[in-house]
C-alpha cells in the first residue's frame, strides 16, 4: 500500500533538511528520504567539524551560475540573519572566524540536531536508509519507488546535492531525474578543489609541500577575471588552501593561474633599487619577506643561486627573480577532482527553474535546491547559506 504526502524531499542534506522542515510546519505532511544511514553526513565533516554555516557577507556576487541572477530570489528572502534566528532559538553558539565566517563553537552536530528538531516540530516522516529506484509522474502528483515501502506526493523536491565526495553517499540522482524530465544540465565538474600540475614539472616544489602563506591569486582575463588574497598551501601534488579552492571554481582547463607570493613586495624594484647596499646572499635577503625553506625551495626550483650576492648579480636576473615571486605563472593539469572537492559546479540548469519557488517550469509539482542546481557559493559558508535559502523558498512554495 502507497502512502500519499504532500511532499517528498529526496536528500536529507542540508537543503532538503530545511526544505522539510518548513513546507511541514506550514501543515505539509512531508516525507524526506535518504539513502544514507547517517543524517546530514556533509552538515557533521564541514568546517573541520564546525560547520562553516554562514557568512555574513553573502551576496549574490559571492556565487557562480551560468545565470547569475537566478539566486538573487532566494537569498534575498532567507539571509544569513535569518539563519542565525533559528541558531539563537536553539542557543547554539558561534563565532566569526575570517571574512565574515561564521562557524558552531562547539560542534556542526548541533546543527543536524537543530534541523531534525525543526523537521520534527513540522511532523516530517523519515525514511532513511532508504533507496530510491523510480521516479514516475502520476495523475496529481509522483509515485515514488523504493526499496521499502511505494511513495506518493504530489510534489517532490529533489536535494540530493552534487558529486563531491562519493565516499559519503554523494550520487547523480538529481541529474539522472533532470535528464528524465527533459531538463538541461550545466556540465557538472568539481569546484573548491586542489589543484595539480604534471609530475615532472612539479617534482622541484614537492619539497616545499606543507608550507603555507597568504598570497594574491588570479585566472582568467578581463571580465572573466577572478582574484583572490588568501592562504595557499603547497601539496605534494600542487597547491591547496583557501587560495587555490577560491580560484579553482573559476580555473578553466588549459588556462594559467597567477600568484603574487609577495603581495606586499614589489621584489624587482627592491632588489635592483637597494642592489648596491644588500650586503646579504640573494637568500638571505628574501627571508626577511618569506619562511626560509620557502625562499631556498623557491630559487632552487626556478634555477636561481640562493647563495649569489644581490650585488653581483645583473639587474635583468633580479627583475626576473622578481617576476618569479610576484607573478609566477604556472597551469595546472587538472584538479583532485569529486575525491577532494569541497563542492560541485555546474548542475541543473536554472533557466529551467522558477527562481521563486525552484519549481521546474516544465514539470509542475517538481523541484531542485541545494548543490544539484547550477549555483555555487565561493568558500566561505556560501553553498550553506544557499541550502538554507532555496531550501526555504522551495519549502514556502508548496
Ligand atoms: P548535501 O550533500 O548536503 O545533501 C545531499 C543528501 O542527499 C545527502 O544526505 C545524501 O546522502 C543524499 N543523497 C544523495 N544521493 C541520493 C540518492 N540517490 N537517494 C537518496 N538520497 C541521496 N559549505 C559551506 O557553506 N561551509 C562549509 O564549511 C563547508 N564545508 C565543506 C566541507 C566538505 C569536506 C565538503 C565536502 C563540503 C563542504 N561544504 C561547505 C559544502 C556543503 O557541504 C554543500 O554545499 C551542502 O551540503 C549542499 O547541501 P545539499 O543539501 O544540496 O547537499
Amino acid at each position: 500500500m502507497s502512502k500519499q504526502f504532500d511532499l517528498a524531499v529526496i536528500g536529507a542534506g542540508a537543503a532538503g533538511l530545511m526544505c522539510a522542515a518548513v513546507a511541514g510546519q506550514r501543515g505539509k505532511r512531508v516525507v524526506l528520504i535518504d539513502h544514507a544511514s547517517r543524517l546530514a553526513e556533509k552538515i557533521r565533516i564541514s568546517g573541520g567539524g564546525r560547520c562553516n554555516f554562514t557568512n555574513l557577507h553573502a551576496t549574490p556576487n559571492n556565487f557562480l551560475s551560468e545565470n547569475p541572477h537566478f539566486c538573487k530570489s532566494a537569498l534575498s528572502r532567507y539571509t544569513p540573519q535569518d539563519f542565525l534566528g533559528l541558531m539563537k532559538q536553539y542557543q547554539i553558539a558561534w563565532h566569526e572566524k575570517h571574512k565574515g565566517q561564521l562557524f558552531c563553537d562547539d560542534s556542526a552536530e548541533d546543527i543536524i540536531a537543530m534541523l531534525k528538531a525543526e523537521c520534527n516540530k513540522g511532523k516530517v516522516s523519515w525514511r532513511m536508509p532508504c533507496q530510491v529506484e523510480e521516479l514516475e509522474q502520476i495523475d496529481n502528483g509522483f509515485s515514488i519507488r523504493t526499496d521499502g515501502q511505494e511513495i506518493n506526493a504530489s510534489n517532490v523536491v529533489i536535494a540530493t546535492g552534487g558529486l563531491s565526495i562519493p565516499k559519503i553517499g554523494a550520487t547523480d540522482f538529481a541529474y539522472k531525474i533532470a535528464r528524465q524530465f527533459g531538463l538541461k544540465i550545466i556540465e557538472p565538474r568539481p569546484a573548491l578543489v586542489p589543484l595539480t600540475f604534471d609530475a615532472k614539472a612539479w617534482e622541484p616544489f614537492v619539497p616545499l609541500s606543507g608550507i603555507s602563506l597568504e598570497v594574491d591569486i588570479e585566472t582568467g582575463e578581463k571580465k572573466n577575471k577572478a582574484v583572490f588574497r588568501e592562504d595557499l598551501l603547497f601539496t605534494h601534488r600542487g597547491l591547496s588552501g583557501p587560495a587555490v579552492l577560491q580560484i579553482s571554481s573559476f580555473w578553466q582547463p588549459g588556462q594559467a593561474l597567477r600568484i603574487n607570493l609577495l603581495p606586499e613586495v614589489n621584489v624587482a624594484q627592491d632588489l635592483v633599487n637597494n642592489k648596491t647596499t644588500i650586503k646579504k646572499n640573494l637568500a638571505n635577503h628574501l627571508s626577511q619577506y618569506l619562511p626560509a625553506r620557502l625562499v631556498d625551495g623557491l630559487l632552487t626550483a626556478h634555477g636561481f643561486p640562493g647563495d649569489a650576492r644581490v650585488a653581483d648579480m645583473p639587474d635583468k636576473r633580479l627583475r626576473l627573480i622578481g617576476e618569479r615571486l610576484n607573478r609566477w605563472e604556472l597551469i595546472p593539469n587538472g584538479s583532485e577532482g569529486y575525491r577532494k572537492a569541497e563542492v560541485t559546479r555546474g548542475g541543473v540548469d536554472t533557466r529551467e527553474l522558477s527562481q521563486q519557488s525552484m519549481m521546474a517550469n516544465k514539470v509542475p509539482g517538481l523541484y531542485f535546491i541545494g548543490e544539484s542546481v547550477d549555483v555555487t557559493g565561493w568558500l566561505g559558508g556560501y553553498n550553506f547559506q544557499w541550502a538554507w535559502a532555496s531550501g526555504s523558498a522551495a519549502g514556502l512554495a508548496i
